[in-house]
């Protein structure tokens, strides 16, 4: 089966001149020892991963493993210093900048760790942009942003500006901003983070609901293993720019490869 979207070798390094960081990895040195060689931060070591079409694939790891600079080469907010990044098996790093735009308009659309959302635009607005953006009618806009701003259980907030939010209702704009577009693939990067646990909760049913109806292509990025084993069809374990262990959560759970992934999983 072709996977939906493919990540191969890629390599991401920050800074310039990444030559020799480049080379190191490549020669198998860790993270932490190209980065003090060189200097160079490193995002991601040669990371291979795919995702299927309709399903939730959680990317799992602790702060600084690199989900984010992952989830971000998807709809290409970063460009990999080496490797290929697949969608339907095209390579989308050879995409012309009317072809990526049209790619993030249509196609893809990100929940971002931190929410993103416009200060002057309030709750309606921001919720409505992805639509605004692709030059969807007005009526429509309005009416599609409206019903998402209800699903996500903000009724009554529609005209607060996101400084009149909570960390957790700013996350539910972003949310609703998101799914608003329709978009085939979404990309949410710790999308439930900043809710409390007992909402977060909520929001995992309500994402499960809406899944089984909209099947679409998730990428869903958590440090909270639970999370990922509830929501995931697939998993893949970050560490230090590097894919420890990636398959299904029962697999996971079943057969951890090593002890780092086992001191994850919640205790038998
Ligand atoms: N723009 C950047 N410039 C330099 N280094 C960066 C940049 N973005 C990320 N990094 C580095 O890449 C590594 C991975 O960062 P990333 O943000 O992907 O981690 P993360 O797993 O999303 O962490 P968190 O859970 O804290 O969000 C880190 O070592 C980080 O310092
Ligand atoms: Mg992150």
């Amino acid at each position: 089966m072709t996977a939906k979207l493919e990540l191969r070798q890629i390599i991401k390094v920050f800074g310039s001149h990444p030559d020799e960081a480049v080379r190191l990895i490549e020669q198998g040195y860790s993270k932490t020892e190209v980065q003090e060689r060189t200097g160079l931060n490193v995002g991601l070591a040669g990371v291979s991963a795919s995702f299927q079409a309709g399903q939730i694939s959680c990317v799992m790891g602790l702060s600084g493993s690199g989900k984010s600079t992952l989830v971000r080469h998807i709809n290409r907010l970063i460009d990999p210093t080496k490797g290929e990044v697949r969608l339907d098996d095209v390579n989308i790093l050879h995409y012309s900048l009317s072809e990526l735009r049209q790619l993030r308009r249509e196609r893809m659309s990100m929940v971002f760790q931190g929410f993103a959302l416009l200060p002057h635009l309030n709750v309606l607005e921001n919720v409505a942009l992805g639509l605004k953006v692709r030059q969807e009618p007005k009526a429509i806009q309005g009416q599609r942003a409206k019903e998402w701003v209800d699903k996500v259980g903000l009724a009554g907030y529609e005209q607060h500006y996101p400084d009149e939010l909570s960390g957790g209702m700013r996350q539910r704009v972003g949310l609703a901003r998101a799914l608003a577009t329709d978009s085939e693939i979404l990309l949410m990067d710790e999308a439930f983070s900043a809710l409390d646990p007992l909402i977060k909760q909520e929001m995992q049913d309500q994402l499960i609901e809406l899944q089984h109806k909209l099947n679409k292509t998730i990428v869903f990025v958590t440090h909270d293993i639970n999370e990922a084993l509830k929501l995931g069809q697939h998993i893949v374990i970050l560490k230090d720019g590097c894919v420890e262990q990636a398959g299904s959560p029962q697999a996971i759970q079943d057969s951890p490869i090593n002890d780092y992934v086992a001191h994850f999983l919640p205790k038998k």
